[in-house]
């Protein structure tokens, strides 16, 4: 059984300065929701209620964000405003909560083994709430990659083509296609050149991840932009093993950018925000 999702929330979203000047980019609202709470709301939906949170400098206002507010509670107690508080109340009574800090920015790698010891010897989700992934109806991302592992039991990449324009943002899979939409990981390349990229299989910020995957990272020295690479150590585990890129079912947004946000922010106005359910 995973229990656990780890949540990377540490980076500066420069992208979106002035905005994220004092405020952490994950507390972005799409409509009325921060990212970072739609992530968790995945995880909670496939299972992993023990939310562990790499967060850094300047990030208090998502821990504020997953505790109560009390006052906030006592003053709309009993009023007609109190559905605004539902989905945030479910959160709480249905998820905990732990954090640790990373010092220095060192890379995805650095982050996820800053969480090995909120993790600890258990396999474990990993968002990337910059990527919000939406399946309305249907089984969340997160939720169709655990019920994956459950059959296979080694790490899984969420994946998705994308135009080769577009491809030097992402890490890049290449495999041996299983069928359904899975690949056996052969190759695995952080933000390659066109030329050089193994496909158009670009790997989404969804893991399932095996706890050896700690010692690999530990061993793994820093690859591209001079940062320890989570891409890097997954292809060790490939080589050494297997891991599994799956093709999820479901819409994918990339909130780090302004287009992608704005994108997600008329998709869900459109089609999943509801003025009375919050
Ligand atoms: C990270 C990963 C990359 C992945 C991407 C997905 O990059 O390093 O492999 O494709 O997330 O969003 P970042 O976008 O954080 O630079």
């Amino acid at each position: 059984m995973i229990r656990k999702c780890l949540f990377p929330v540490a980076g500066y979203g420069t992208r979106f300065l002035p905005a994220t000047k004092s405020m952490p980019k994950e507390m972005l609202p799409i409509v009325n929701k921060p990212l970072v709470q739609y992530g968790v709301e995945e995880a909670i939906e496939a299972g992993l209620k023990q939310i562990a949170l790499v967060t850094g400098r300047g990030k208090r206002a998502i821990a504020d964000h997953f505790d109560i507010s009390y006052e906030l509670e006592h003053q709309i107690a009993g009023s007609g405003k109190e559905k605004y508080l539902s989905s945030i109340r479910k959160v709480l009574n249905e998820g905990t909560f732990m954090m640790t800090r990373q010092r220095e920015m060192k890379g995805l790698g650095h982050a996820i083994l800053t969480g090995e010891s909120l993790i600890g010897n258990e396999a474990f989700g990993v968002v990337l709430s910059d990527d919000l992934c939406l399946n309305p109806n249907d089984d969340g991302v997160l939720k169709q990659m655990v019920k994956l592992y459950n059959q296979f039991r080694c790490s899984i990449v969420a994946i998705q083509e994308v135009p080769m324009e577009e491809i030097h943002k992402y890490g890049v899979i290449a495999g041996d296609d299983m069928g359904n939409g899975l690949f056996r990981v052969s190759d695995m390349v952080e933000k390659p050149d066109a030329d050089k990229a193994p496909s158009n299989l670009a790997v989404i910020g969804r893991y399932v991840l095996t706890p050896d995957i700690f010692d690999i990272i530990r061993e793994t020295p820093p690859g591209k932009n001079n940062e320890i690479q989570l891409t890097d150590a997954l292809l060790t585990q490939a080589k050494a093993g297997c891991v599994l890129a799956y093709k999820f079912r479901g819409k994918r947004f990339d909130c780090g950018s302004v287009p992608g946000f704005i994108e997600a922010t008329n998709y869900v106005y459109e089609n999943v925000y509801d003025e009375d359910v919050h």
